[in-house]
């Protein structure tokens, strides 16, 4: 995720960038940059922080007159944050500049390629080589900016919203999209160019939508075309009239940026795997466990250390783990870990994982870890935050921001990210066997759909949710790969409504906590087809017998559990291993619309931040 603005018009294109840059930092700001065209050059100035320091630097940069103009909040996903790797990127010429939202996957070898033939590099970021391949195109074939992006992009494989200016033919702005969103905003006699239209809303209500494998020659006094990027055929755009006022559109039409972050997980699933998992050629690689393999393999044991959302989905990874590579795992809060005086040994390998990467507890516990020998992985979703920085290598998850204080897209795509890892060790080791790696991998490239289909039990999760708003507490029972997810589920009621809320293994049931059920007390039961599924319908049995409400999230299709449940919320069937990325789909809406129905601050619930940066 990243911010996104442009501009070609009769205006000074400064002032109105920055703005829309300051309403894009939710999507996303590590560093930020500006560059305009003041009728003779580029000028261009960018920084690490946020938008008020590219105002800063910027003032003594550069002028900052000029009616055409491209800014970028920076949410890096290749190469740390700093003023380097910040965006707009130039080309080797200086004539080209680009500002790029997403991933372009197969930057390595489009790189090594272009470094063959004399192109230089001053960043680590994958936009820099877009913008070099653009101009190695356009010079090869004496092409004119639009048709050399356009040649460009086909050979490019990842995600992308682009903003392309040549300051050899100034009056136009290639844009381009796959993946990444881009608006263009259409004013009288000038244009304005934006990952969404919280930059242009006041100036203009009428904006084009770019559709995937769309892009677009923005240019002045001339009608905008817009075209399919693989054949170059005309698209007819639909202009919308917008209705959203400036809080909707950054929520993306949500209430929430929970509810939007929630929505958000198909397609950040998708991208936390896109260019490390190729299921069709039964590869799953990402670099950092590559360089690392042998500490991995070599392994006697993996230790998991987290906190809240983050410590639930390293106990999803201790299940995987150990059936697909055979490793002994244990999973550790940090903040216990940190104050125990841990046998640890060179042998063990230690995940950390958090999505800010800054929360304290996990970080001193790394600290620790690393004093006393052992190796530490990370896997944070913040690039070049505190975590990232004190392990010796990691995998980021590409969730994009998490705005909402309780986690939803970081927990699953934790879990893609710690299952691909999973699934290269069994493979190096052959604990799984041929058949059953390749269904696996198959199996994980159909869970953002899957996803998809599961977040459709929205209406039947806020009926559930009318009905039991007002309950004093809740249970949350699962077995196996879903234990945590129980206690995931327990404690997303727990901290956006203020519920008091239990997870806990279903067999535990009988070891105390059954005595807490009468009517009152709602019980959300996971049953999956695949999983202990025989042993937690005796559990739903159990809680039957003494009259708990019983909401039971199953397979599609399962009668049994309808027969004996109070509500039953339907999902997707996959494997066992890979269900707590669609079970805890209805559980993250059941949470949020109690919350909502409760009056609470869904976003930012009370006593809670987001990243706990102290002890
Ligand atoms: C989860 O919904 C909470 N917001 C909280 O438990 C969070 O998961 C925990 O503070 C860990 O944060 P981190 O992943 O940023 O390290
Ligand atoms: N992949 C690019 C980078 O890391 C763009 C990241 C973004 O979307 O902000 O610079």
């Amino acid at each position: 995720m990243c911010g996104i603005v442009g501009y070609i018009g009769h205006r000074e294109a400064y002032p109105l960038i920055i703005k829309g840059l300051k309403r894009l930092e939710y999507r996303g700001y590590d560093s930020a940059g500006v560059v305009l065209y003041d009728g003779t050059d580029l000028k261009l100035s960018k920084t690490k922080g946020k938008v008020s320091d590219l105002e800063e630097r910027a003032v003594k940069e550069i002028s900052l007159n000029g009616s055409i103009g491209i800014g970028h909040t920076r949410w890096a996903t290749h190469g740390v944050p700093n003023d380097v790797n910040s965006h707009p990127h130039l080309s080797n010429s200086g004539n080209l500049v680009i500002v790029h939202n997403g991933i372009i996957e197969n930057y390595e070898p489009l790189k090594k390629e272009l470094i063959k033939r004399g192109y230089v590099f001053k960043s680590d970021t994958d936009t820099e080589v877009l913008i070099n391949l653009i101009e190695d195109v356009q010079k090869k074939d004496n092409l004119k900016l639009g048709k050399a992006v356009q040649v460009a992009l086909n050979q490019v494989v990842g995600a992308y919203a682009i903003c392309v200016f040549d300051k050899q033919k100034p009056d136009e702005i290639v844009v381009a999209r796959l993946g990444s969103p881009l608006a263009i905003g259409l004013g009288k006699d000038e244009f304005f160019i934006a990952s969404d239209a919280s930059p242009f809303i006041e100036y203009t209500s009428n904006a084009i939508y770019l559709e995937d494998e769309e892009m677009a020659i923005v240019r002045l006094n001339k009608p905008m075309k817009v075209r399919k990027i693989k054949d170059d055929s005309l698209v007819d755009p639909y202009v919308q009239e917008l209705q959203m006022n400036l809080e909707q559109i950054e929520k993306g039409g949500y209430d929430h940026f929970m509810m939007k972050e929630i929505y958000e997980q198909p397609n950040v699933i998708r991208d936390t795997y896109r260019g490390r998992l190729h299921a069709n050629e039964g590869i799953v690689r990402m670099a950092g466990v590559e360089d690392n393999i042998e500490k991995f393999t070599n392994a006697q044991r993996i230790l998991i250390i987290a906190c809240g959302t983050s410590w639930h989905a390293g106990l999803v990874a201790e299940y995987i783990f150990e059936e697909f590579a055979r490793i002994p795992v244990e999973v550790e809060y940090a903040s216990e870990f940190r104050y125990r005086n841990p046998i640890i040994s060179d042998k063990d390998v230690v995940i950390a994982i958090s999505q800010s990467g800054e929360t304290a507890d996990t970080l001193a516990a790394i600290k620790l870890a690393k004093e006393k020998g052992a190796f530490v992985f990370g896997v944070c979703n913040v690039v070049g935050s505190s975590i990232s920085r004190e392990s010796h290598a990691g995998a980021y998850t590409h969730a994009g921001p998490e705005i909402g204080v309780a986690s939803t897209k970081a927990f699953t795509t934790q879990i893609t990210v710690l299952t691909m890892i999973a699934l290269r060790l069994a493979k190096i080791k052959g604990t799984l066997s041929n058949s059953e790696y390749h269904r696996y991998l198959l199996e994980l490239e159909t869970i953002p759909e899957k996803v998809k289909e599961a977040l459709e039990t929205n209406e039947i999760s806020k009926q559930i949710a009318s009905v039991y708003k007002d309950a004093p507490n809740c249970l949350y029972l699962g077995r196996g790969y879903n234990f945590p997810v129980a206690l995931e589920g327990a404690l997303k009621l727990k901290e956006i409504s203020y519920i008091h809320a239990e997870g806990y293994p279903a067999a535990e049931m009988k070891h105390g906590p059954i005595a807490l059920i009468d009517e009152q007390m709602p019980v959300v039961v996971i049953a999956p087809k695949q999983g202990h599924y025989d042993k937690v319908v005796s559990n739903i049995q159990e809680i039957k017998s003494r009259s708990g409400k019983i909401i039971a999230v199953v397979t599609k299709g399962d009668e049994q559990v309808r027969a004996l449940a109070d509500h039953v919320i339907e999902i997707p069937e996959t494997s066992d291993a890979l269900s707590p990325l669609l079970t805890t789909i209805p559980l993250q809406l059941l949470s949020y619309h109690i919350a909502v129905m409760r009056g609470c601050n869904v976003d930012q619930p009370r006593n809670l931040a987001k990243s706990v940066t102290v002890e």
